[in-house]
C-alpha cells in the first residue's frame, strides 16, 4: 500500500513538473468586433460592349455560324424546347439586353452572383460553361442571330 501511495505521489509530482515546463500559451489576439450587418460580397465586374443589335442578313448569317462554332447548339435549341439549357427562341425579347450580354460572356460568374441566372441554374442543374465568346468580334453577331429568331 505504501508503495502505491508513493507511486501515486510520484506521478502527481511529475505531472505538476510537466505543467511547469510547458511553455505558456501565447495570448490569442482579440477578435475584431463583428459588424452588426454583414456587407454583401462585392460583385464581379463584367464589362459589356454597347452596340445596336444588327438586323442585316449578312450579320445574322455570320452570327448563326459563330453560334454553331462556339458549341451553343450542344445545349440550346432555338425553337423546339429545352435541351441542356433553355430554348433561346425569343430570348432577346424576354431578357434585358445587358443581362443577356453578361450571361453569354460570363455565365460562370452570373450563375454565382446574379439572382435570375442562379434561378436558371437551379432549374437546369448544369452550369453553362464559359464559352470564351469575344465581346467585340463574336457577341454582336450571336445576338443578331438570336434576335432574328424572336
Ligand atoms: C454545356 C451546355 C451549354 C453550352 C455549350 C451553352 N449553354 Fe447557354 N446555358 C446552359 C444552361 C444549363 C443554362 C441555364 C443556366 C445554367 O444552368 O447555367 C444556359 C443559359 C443560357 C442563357 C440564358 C437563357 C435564359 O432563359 O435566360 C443564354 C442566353 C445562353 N445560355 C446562351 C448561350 C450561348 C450563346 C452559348 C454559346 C456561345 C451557350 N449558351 C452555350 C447550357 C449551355
Amino acid at each position: 500500500m505504501k508503495r502505491l501511495v508513493f507511486l501515486a505521489t510520484l506521478a502527481l509530482a511529475l505531472a505538476a513538473c510537466d505543467e511547469k515546463k510547458a511553455a505558456p500559451a501565447p495570448e490569442a489576439p482579440a477578435a475584431p468586433p463583428a459588424p452588426a450587418v454583414e456587407a454583401p460580397p462585392a460583385k464581379t465586374e463584367i464589362p459589356v460592349p454597347s452596340f445596336t443589335i444588327s438586323t442585316a442578313k449578312a450579320d445574322i448569317a455570320k452570327g448563326e455560324e459563330i453560334y454553331a462554332a462556339k458549341g451553343c447548339p450542344a445545349c440550346h435549341k432555338v425553337g423546339g424546347g429545352k435541351l441542356v439549357g433553355p430554348d433561346l427562341k425569343g430570348i432577346t425579347a424576354r431578357r434585358d439586353e445587358t443581362w443577356l450580354k453578361k450571361m453569354i460572356l460570363r455565365p460562370d460568374v452570373m450563375i454565382k452572383e446574379d439572382d435570375a441566372a442562379k434561378k436558371l441554374f437551379v432549374e437546369h442543374l448544369t452550369p453553362m460553361p464559359n464559352q470564351g465568346v469575344n465581346p467585340e468580334t463574336e457577341l454582336p453577331f450571336i445576338l443578331a442571330y438570336l434576335k432574328s429568331v424572336e
